[in-house]
């Protein structure tokens, strides 16, 4: 197992990559040191919208799309991707224009220059990133038949994170009401579990999905049983 991290790591892997996804040549450099074949790729990096609206979407986005783009030609057949998004993320079909054309810039200084094109403030940033992971993922599906790995996205309700007091910051009482509605927060391993599941080689058929990990909040929402005030 390789880690890549902006900030140092205790965990017990194999090898340690520094790596900051606000700057490309970082990731440029991060990619060549992994050598051989990847059996899955996992990115959960990601800042919530308490900071500059660019660094939200250099890391949750641009970078996380340059660095799956240079390792894609080195995963192989059978083996998959999974991008942690959020379901901040959720309203992803109301403003597919918007997310189509930052997906269509080729690259990311292209995408840097989308972003100053078209400003937003840092709480639609972090929605707005989550948005693009998802459709991302949709895009990226074509990789099953194309070379038989799969890319699918997790969407977490709020999770018991150092950066839970952010997102309660910039969300508001949206976040406590997701977090009454559904009786707690998730735990780190509740969302570990549902990566686990999706990175299994026997989920074959399972592919350009996004899966929502929220205690059900979402869907309560369409079955009644949330109520939002
Ligand atoms: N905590 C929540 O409530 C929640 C809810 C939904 C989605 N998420 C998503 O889950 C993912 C993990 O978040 P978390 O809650 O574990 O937060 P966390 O802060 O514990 O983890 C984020 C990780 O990203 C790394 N990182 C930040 N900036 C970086 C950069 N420039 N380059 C490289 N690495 C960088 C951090 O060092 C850290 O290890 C994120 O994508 C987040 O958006 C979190």
């Amino acid at each position: 197992m390789i880690a890549l991290d902006r900030n140092p790591s205790d965990l017990k892997v194999q090898q340690f990559i520094s790596v900051d996804l606000t700057e490309p040549q970082t990731i440029d450099a991060a990619a060549k040191k992994i050598d051989g074949e990847i059996d899955v790729l996992l990115n959960i990096a990601g800042v919530p919208g308490t900071v500059d609206p660019e660094v939200v979407m250099r890391v949750n986005v641009l970078g996380l799309r340059m660095l799956t783009n240079l390792l894609i030609d080195r995963i192989r057949s059978g083996g998959s991707v999974t991008h942690v998004a959020s379901i901040a993320g959720a309203q992803w079909a109301a403003h597919l224009d918007e997310v189509q054309r930052l997906l269509a810039t080729p690259d990311y200084a292209a995408g840097i220059d989308w972003l100053r094109d078209h400003p937003m403030d840092s709480k639609r940033s972090y929605d707005f990133s989550k948005e693009c992971v998802v459709v991302l993922a949709k895009q990226q599906g074509k990789w099953l038949r194309e070379r038989g790995v799969r890319v699918n996205t997790v969407s977490p309700g709020p999770v018991q994170t150092p950066i839970l007091k952010d997102f309660r910051d910039s969300i508001g009482p949206l976040l406590d009401l997701v977090t009454r509605e559904t009786g707690r927060n998730a735990t780190a391993t509740d969302i570990a579990r549902v990566i686990l599941f999706l990175s299994s080689p026997t989920l074959e058929w399972l592919n350009a999905t996004d899966v929502q990990v929220d205690g059900g909040f979402m869907s309560g929402l369409v079955g009644g049983w949330v109520k939002l005030n």
